[in-house]
Parts: C-alpha cells; sequence; structure tokens
C-alpha cells in the first residue's frame, strides 16, 4: 500500500514536471506587441513582435518598419546544437531550446531557455542614460548570453551569434557587402534611407574573449551553424558572398557558474545628422572617430552602462507603480527604450565641439520629419522626469533656425525639415502650416523648461521669436480659422476648441514666465471666453466642444494638461473637473476616441487626461484608472505585433476591431505617457550622476 502511493506519487511529480517544462512560456509583466531588443537610434532600431517570443529559436527580429533581420543565437551543449534565437532549426541535428519566459523592463528585454542541461539567458539591453551623453550617443546596444547548468550539472557549452548584411539597411543577396568584425555595404549613400533604413555607414557586431576562446568567421550562414555544430568553433577563410553572415563562437568550457558573454551590436553613422547644411556627428565621436574604437569602448562600458540601467529600470517601475499602480507601471516600462531610441545627441562634425549639442527627433513612422514640435510637445513629459535639459536640446535646433530670419512667417513652423535626417528647414516658407498648435507648443515647452530647470537665460537669446509668437496667439488664438492641429490625421477644422486652449495656456505661461502680466490676462480672457461665456462648452456644460459653439461636438481636451502641469490656473478647477467627468459617457468599448469624428484614440493624449484627472481639487482616480486600464488593456491584448503605436480603434466597426493599432508605430510620442508621473516634478526619477559623463 505504502509503495504503491509512493510510486503514484512519483508518477504525478513527474507529470506535473513535464507540463511545467512544456507549458507555455510565462511574460513578465505582459506579452507587449513588440519587444525593443536592439533600440538606440532612429536607424538601429530592431524589435521582436510580441506573438513569436514563444517561438524565440525561430523567430525574426525585425527594424522598426517591418523588414526582417537577420541576428541569431546557438548553443552547443555537450556536443549537441540548440536554436536559442533567430535560427529555424536547418537540420535534424538542431533542436529548439524551450523558451521559458519573456521579461522587460525600461531598458532590458530578457528571454530565459533551456538546452540540454544548460539555462540559457538572453538579455537585450539598451541603456538609457540621458545625462551621460558619451553613454546616450555610444549608437550601440548589448546582448548578453548567459549559460549556467541546470540542476548543478556542469555542461560544457559554446555558444555562436551572428548577424548580416541586412543591418545595412540592403537587403539584396547580391549587395557588395565590406567584411570584417563589421559589415558596411560598399554603396553609400550619406543622409538617404529606403524604408526608413539607413544607407550609409557602418554596421558592428563585436565580442571580446573574457571567460571563453572566441573564433570568428564570414561564411555562408547555413555552413556557419553546420560549422559551429560539428566543432562548437569557427575556422577557415572569411570570403563574402552572397548569403554570408558575420559570426562569432565563444567556448565556455565546462561551466561551473553562471557565465556570460556580452555581444555589442552598433550602427556608425558619421556624419549623423545635416543641419542646414552643417554636418552633425553623433557626441560620442568626441571620444572616438572610428567604429573599432567604439566597439571597445562599448564593451569596456557594458557592466557600468547595465548597472545604471537596472537601478534606472528598478526607479521607474517604482515611481511609476505609486502613482498610478502596476498597470501604468507597464505601459511607461515599455515606452522608455521607444521613445529615445528615436532621438539622436549630436556635435559639430568639424569642430568636435562639447559645448555645442542639439538634439535631434525623428518623427517616425507618421512621416520622419525632423525635430517636429508638436510632436516634442507630447513626448515631453518623459523628459520632464527624467532630463528636462532634453527640452531645450530638442528645441535649440528649431530656434536658432527661427531667429536666423530664413522663414518667413511670424508663427512657429512645424519642423526642421521633411524627411529626417536632413534637418534643412524650409526657406520658402512652405511646411506642415499649424500655425496656433506649435506657436502654443512653443511657448508651453520653454515655460515647462523653464519650471523644470531654473534656467531662465536660454530663453533671453530668442525673446523676439517667442514675443512673436505671443503675438501671433494674442491675434489669431481665440478663433483659429481653417487649420490643422496636431492630429492631423483627423483634418483641418476652424473654431477648434483645443487649439484656444492650448493658445490660452501658452500665453498665461509666457506671461508667466516674462513677468508681461498682460498676456497672462489675455490667456484667462480666452479661457472665460470658452468656459463662462460658453463659446466652447456645450449649453448643458458637461463638457469642451471640440468647435465652439457646435454644441453636438466634444473631444479629448488634453492641453488642459500642461494648466495642470506648470499650474497655471489658466482655467478654473471646475472645468477640468467637467471635462473630467465628461469621458466615461463617451467611452468607446476600448478606450476614449480623440474626439466625436473618429473611432480611434491616442494613447498619449488618453495619458495626458488621465494626468489632467488627478489635478488638484479634481483627483478623479477612477477616470485616471479608466483610461490607464484602457490603454494597458490594448498594450497587452495580443492583437498587435508591431512597435508600440499610439493609435488604435477604441469603437469597433466592420473590418475594424477594438483595441487593434491604426496606424504610427514605434513613435516617440510614447514619452507622453510619462504625463502622469511628471505631476510628481520635475527629475523625479534620479538618473546615473556622471553629468555628460566626461
Ligand atoms: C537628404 O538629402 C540628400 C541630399 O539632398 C538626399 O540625397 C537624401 O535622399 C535625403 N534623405 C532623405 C531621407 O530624404
Ligand atoms: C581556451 O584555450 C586555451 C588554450 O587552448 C585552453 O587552455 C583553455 O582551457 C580554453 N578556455 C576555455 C574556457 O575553453
Ligand atoms: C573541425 O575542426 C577540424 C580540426 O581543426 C577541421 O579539420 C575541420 O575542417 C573542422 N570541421 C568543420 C566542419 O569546420
Ligand atoms: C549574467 O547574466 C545574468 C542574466 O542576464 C545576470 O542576472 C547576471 O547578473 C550576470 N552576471 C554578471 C556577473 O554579469
Ligand atoms: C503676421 O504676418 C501677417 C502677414 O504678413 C500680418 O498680416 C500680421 O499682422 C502679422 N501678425 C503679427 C501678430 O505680427
Ligand atoms: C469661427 O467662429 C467665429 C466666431 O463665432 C465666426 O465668426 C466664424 O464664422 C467661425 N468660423 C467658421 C469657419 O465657422
Ligand atoms: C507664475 O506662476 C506661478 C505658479 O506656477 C506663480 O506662483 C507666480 O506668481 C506666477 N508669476 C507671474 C509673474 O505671474
Ligand atoms: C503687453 O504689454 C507690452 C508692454 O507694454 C506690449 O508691448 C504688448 O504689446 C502688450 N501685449 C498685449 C497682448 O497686450
Ligand atoms: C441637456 O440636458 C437636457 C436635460 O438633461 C437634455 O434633455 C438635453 O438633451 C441635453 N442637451 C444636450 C445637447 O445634450
Ligand atoms: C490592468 O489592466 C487590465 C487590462 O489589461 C485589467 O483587466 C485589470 O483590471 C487592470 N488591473 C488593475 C489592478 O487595475
Amino acid at each position: 500500500m505504502a509503495s504503491l502511493s509512493a510510486t503514484l506519487y512519483t508518477l504525478l511529480y513527474l507529470s506535473m514536471l513535464c507540463s511545467t517544462s512544456l507549458g507555455a512560456p510565462s511574460f513578465t509583466p505582459i506579452l507587449p506587441p513588440s519587444y525593443p531588443l536592439a533600440v538606440k537610434s532612429p536607424y538601429l532600431s530592431t524589435w521582436l513582435p510580441g506573438n513569436q517570443a514563444a517561438n524565440l529559436p525561430s523567430a525574426k527580429p525585425q527594424f522598426w518598419n517591418g523588414q526582417e533581420l537577420t541576428w541569431s543565437v546557438l548553443a552547443r551543449v555537450d556536443g549537441k546544437v540548440y536554436s536559442l534565437f533567430g535560427a529555424p532549426p536547418t537540420s535534424s541535428d538542431v533542436k529548439a531550446a524551450t523558451v521559458n519566459s519573456a521579461d522587460f523592463t525600461s531598458t532590458h528585454t530578457t528571454f530565459t531557455l533551456t538546452a540540454g542541461s544548460a539555462d540559457m539567458v538572453l538579455d537585450f539591453l539598451t541603456p538609457i542614460s540621458p545625462l551621460n551623453y558619451v553613454r546616450q550617443s555610444l549608437p550601440f546596444s548589448y546582448l548578453t548570453v548567459s549559460a549556467s547548468g541546470s540542476d548543478g550539472s556542469t555542461p560544457e557549452v559554446q555558444v555562436y551569434s551572428d548577424i548580416d548584411n541586412s543591418w545595412t539597411g540592403q537587403f539584396g543577396v547580391d549587395v557588395a557587402t565590406e567584411w570584417g568584425y563589421a559589415t558596411t555595404a560598399r554603396v553609400q549613400s550619406e543622409f538617404s534611407e529606403v524604408n526608413d533604413m539607413a544607407q550609409w555607414g557602418t554596421t558592428a557586431y563585436c565580442t571580446l574573449p573574457v571567460a571563453s576562446n572566441v573564433t570568428a568567421r564570414v561564411n555562408i550562414l547555413g555552413a556557419m551553424h553546420a560549422d559551429f555544430a560539428v566543432n562548437g568553433s569557427l575556422a577557415g577563410d572569411w570570403t563574402w558572398t552572397p548569403g554570408s553572415v558575420a559570426g562569432f563562437s565563444h567556448d565556455l568550457g565546462h561551466i561551473k557558474q553562471v557565465t556570460n558573454i556580452t555581444f555589442a551590436v552598433g550602427l556608425w553613422r558619421q556624419p549623423a545628422v545635416n543641419y542646414l547644411g552643417h554636418d552633425r556627428s553623433a557626441y560620442f565621436t568626441s571620444q572616438c572617430q572610428d567604429i573599432n574604437c567604439a566597439c571597445v569602448h562599448a564593451l569596456a562600458d557594458f557592466e557600468a552602462a547595465d548597472a545604471e540601467a537596472r537601478t534606472l529600470d528598478v526607479d521607474i517601475a517604482n515611481k511609476a507603480s505609486q502613482v498610478a499602480g502596476g498597470n501604468y507601471s507597464d505601459i511607461v516600462t515599455l515606452s522608455v527604450r521607444q521613445e529615445f531610441g528615436a532621438l539622436d545627441l549630436t556635435i559639430p562634425a568639424d569642430t568636435l565641439d562639447t559645448n555645442d549639442v542639439l538634439a535631434f527627433v525623428k518623427e517616425i513612422s507618421s512621416n520622419g520629419n525632423v525635430n517636429t514640435v508638436d510632436v516634442i510637445y507630447p513626448l515631453s513629459p518623459i523628459f520632464y522626469v527624467l532630463a528636462p535639459e532634453y527640452i531645450r536640446l530638442t528645441l535649440e535646433p528649431m530656434m536658432r533656425y527661427l531667429s536666423s530670419g530664413r522663414w518667413p512667417h511670424n508663427y512657429t513652423l512645424h519642423d526642421l525639415g521633411s524627411h529626417y535626417p536632413n534637418a534643412t528647414g524650409h526657406d520658402d516658407g512652405t511646411a506642415e502650416s499649424m500655425p496656433v498648435e506649435e506657436c502654443g507648443n512653443l511657448l508651453i515647452l520653454v515655460c515647462m523648461y523653464e519650471k523644470a530647470t531654473g534656467n531662465t537665460e536660454w530663453r533671453h537669446t530668442y525673446s523676439i521669436i517667442l514675443q512673436e509668437c505671443a503675438d501671433y496667439l494674442v491675434a489669431n488664438g481665440l478663433y483659429p480659422f481653417t487649420q490643422l492641429s496636431t492630429d492631423d490625421g483627423a483634418g483641418s477644422v476652424a473654431n477648434q476648441t483645443g487649439l484656444v486652449i492650448k493658445a490660452a495656456i501658452a500665453l498665461n505661461a509666457y506671461g508667466n514666465m516674462t513677468g508681461q502680466t498682460n498676456y497672462s490676462d489675455t490667456g484667462r480672457h480666452f479661457a472665460k471666453v470658452l468656459y463662462n461665456q460658453r463659446v466652447g462648452i456645450d449649453t448643458n456644460e458637461t463638457h469642451f466642444l471640440l468647435i465652439e459653439n457646435d454644441d453636438t461636438s466634444w473631444g479629448l481636451q488634453f492641453n488642459l494638461y500642461m494648466d495642470v502641469l506648470l499650474d497655471l490656473d489658466t482655467f478654473p478647477t471646475s472645468a477640468l473637473e467637467m471635462q473630467t467627468a465628461f469621458y466615461p459617457g463617451v467611452r468607446g468599448e476600448a478606450g476614449v476616441a480623440l474626439d466625436n469624428r473618429v473611432n480611434w484614440g491616442k494613447t498619449d493624449w488618453m495619458m495626458f487626461a488621465a494626468a489632467t484627472a488627478m489635478a488638484e481639487g479634481v483627483g478623479n482616480e477612477g477616470v485616471r484608472d479608466m483610461l490607464v486600464d484602457d490603454v494597458h488593456a490594448y498594450v497587452a491584448n495580443g492583437l498587435n505585433d508591431v512597435p508600440l503605436g499610439d493609435r488604435y480603434i477604441v469603437e469597433g466597426s466592420g473590418a475594424e476591431v477594438a483595441g487593434t493599432w491604426t496606424a504610427y508605430r514605434a513613435r516617440p510620442v510614447v514619452g507622453g505617457h510619462f504625463a502622469l508621473m511628471a505631476l510628481e516634478g520635475p527629475s523625479c526619477v534620479r538618473v546615473g550622476e556622471s553629468a555628460r559623463g566626461e
């Protein structure tokens, strides 16, 4: 009797073990639409669609725009070969490792797998180090492969990894490729793109022998995998032929403890950006002028970068959870690399003067514009939380251009160039026209910068431009003529209440920072016309209108948020309270639409509205949580497979399913998800102290 029950117990135990190891992998904190893998610049932007994570061994990583990139990792454990990542088993000799878990933080994406008697971890790190300009501008991300024996075993392990010329943005198998540890397409086309991939520069894949012996080779992918399978090392000629990869093999020997090896993958573009005819290079070129030096630097900096990143991960997650709970933390955590990955931090290519730093932002996906003012506006909360100086660094290129007199209008222009990385201005006066939108944004952002940093000097350099903008809003802000707002996808219309709200707050902000109280008075007057005289609210006084005096219209009034953040009191608390209370009544299946014209919503603006709901005297946690949970459900619903898209269907109709992404992917505006955290004050999450990192 006793022995029978013992046997049954053992069997039960075994079957439980089986179901655990064969079960679906765990995804923490959620399974996102796409995992950031190496997302360090607009052109080094490699992702893994979430729906491929369970099949990591045969997954195909992608550039943000969907082009498949070759990036594989194999492990040889006691002579048997397992594919871990990006390597569909090509023969019966190669087995797919078992994927156990996938996890992401603000800077890391981590997968754990089992390969025979080895436990393997693939840890993809993109350092975010906003105050350390050297580290932030180093155009590299990292992959660390970690091996340890399961249950005390000491397997013999070799690890292999490769990339190919797809990373250079030139896909043809006959593309002539220079090879070394780096791949460079032989035909270079400076500052140009094909499908958003840079057509100039060099991709490098670098590693160092640490606890291992390293061999490297360039050869056809299949032959490389086969050689590794047989010998656990690479040897022979290096010849780039069509279909080749550049790969490394690390021999770790018998592993007695957790053994890590690190690869750095980088895209070196020099110059990086064309600013009004002058070449700009990555800030990092103040340290290194060639790719070999950069590789060595990147590998030497790994430990410090990783340590800083791990602290940041914890601090962001803790602060976000404390502010609005775990769902909110998931949203901001997924947004960090996406936002910083749209930036290039630069210095002049000729002088390498580190006192002349300018940041450039690509309006990824929607149209590729350079330093779009109404992209800097929505993303600004992440700067406010982590590194407010970036508000100045991203606006400065525009301010210099405006004060050069080359832009022939008396309102701010939309962007500094139609397509990244050509920040060549619009001297002919033709650019997407959003005069009230951009003038309002500019004044608000400058005020935000001053509140966050206490630096009032910067504004004085550009006082003529700012005054011109303020005067433009005084003249044109109360009944804006037919024009676009930031949500240009929704079309042009006259008398948009949202623009008037923006103008009112911007004028008050301008009056506040300059001490010219007559501008604040004008801003408050606009607010009174909208709210007290009911030009901008419905007759029943339940909400702000989309269009002045159009009683049937409504919109998500995200611009109210800046009144709260900057503590300006342009609108009375009762107005914020009214608008916040209105949202549950117009919520669609999956969120609140942008306005009554459309069935889609914007994740950034929903977070602005959630933060407005937490204004002093409003404190509507129910509405905050409704908006946060809707965005969370969209991010986690498994219906999407692109780098977080900020625009999605909130009300299904016909073929359009609620909760699906509709347009825009990988855009930096997800920095706006930090709106709630920003209410905790500027720099409320401390980042690495090593300012500038020189
Ligand atoms: C940038 O300008 C250069 C020179 O005019 C041009 O060759 C290139 O295609 C442009 N790049 C983009 C992305 O439009
Ligand atoms: C690396 O190679 C050396 C010389 O062949 C050998 O002594 C050593 O054990 C190897 N190390 C590992 C980790 O395999
Ligand atoms: C394996 O190594 C041996 C000895 O160095 C070499 O002769 C052989 O060509 C290698 N085989 C492969 C497939 O690389
Ligand atoms: C090795 O990698 C693992 C997994 O990423 C990590 O937890 C550990 O801290 C690393 N160890 C060292 C010494 O870097
Ligand atoms: C802006 O320019 C237009 C056209 O040149 C002019 O009519 C208008 O008065 C100017 N507005 C301001 C506020 O300077
Ligand atoms: C905008 O509102 C003003 C003031 O009510 C009105 O005179 C004007 O006709 C409106 N513009 C349009 C295009 O409806
Ligand atoms: C500016 O706004 C702050 C509140 O944010 C207020 O304390 C201050 O008095 C204002 N200054 C002016 C000149 O309006
Ligand atoms: C505010 O006052 C200044 C100084 O008197 C004047 O230059 C400016 O035109 C005034 N602006 C408005 C909107 O009243
Ligand atoms: C205003 O409120 C009344 C009474 O609740 C309602 O009958 C009417 O439909 C509302 N008007 C609008 C435009 O919503
Ligand atoms: C978090 O969001 C999910 C939707 O993704 C929702 O089901 C859940 O209730 C939310 N959790 C909390 C604690 O609000």
